[in-house]
């Protein structure tokens, strides 16, 4: 079926001027660009993106770091595109991303992990809401 999905690359990405190539490898597999942008992430729209996680601990520090400088928000299109950003992302945790995932081989730490996918297609439809006006959207 094909699907959008939102994807942020994390300020720590846009820092290590990454991001040409990870786009690269979304395209080389055939997925297409269908939005994207450099943006300063504003403490309302962290909030909004990671509502699901404001129990946890670690919600401050989530807010602080996707807050702190530019990301690349990007909507990623193709067949399945959501599981299949997910697949090429890795695990969330840098320890248990397999080499050959973008984060098994960019990452190191769980909160700097390089990069963001939606996780379903509802979240996908939420999320994309929250960085693109419909219109942002080709
Ligand atoms: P992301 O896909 O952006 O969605 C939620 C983020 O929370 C996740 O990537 C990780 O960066 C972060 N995260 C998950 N678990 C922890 C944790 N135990 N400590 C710190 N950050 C975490």
């Amino acid at each position: 079926m094909l699907e959008n999905t939102l994807v942020l690359l994390k300020p720590d990405a846009v820092k290590r001027s990454i991001s040409g190539e990870i786009i690269a490898r979304f395209e080389r597999r055939g997925l297409t660009v269908a939005a994207m942008k450099l943006m300063k992430v504003s403490r309302e729209q962290a909030k909004k993106h990671y509502d699901e996680h404001r129990e946890k601990p670690f919600f401050g520090e989530l807010v602080d770091f996707i807050t702190s400088s530019p990301v690349v928000a990007m909507v990623i299109r193709g067949e399945n595109a959501v599981k299949m950003v997910r697949s090429m992302m890795g695990a969330t945790n840098p320890l248990d991303s397999a080499p050959g995932t973008i984060r098994g081989d960019y990452a190191t730490e769980m909160s700097k992990n390089v990069i963001h996918g939606s996780d379903s297609p509802a979240s996908a439809e939420r999320e994309m809401n929250i960085f693109f006006t419909k219109d942002e959207i080709f």
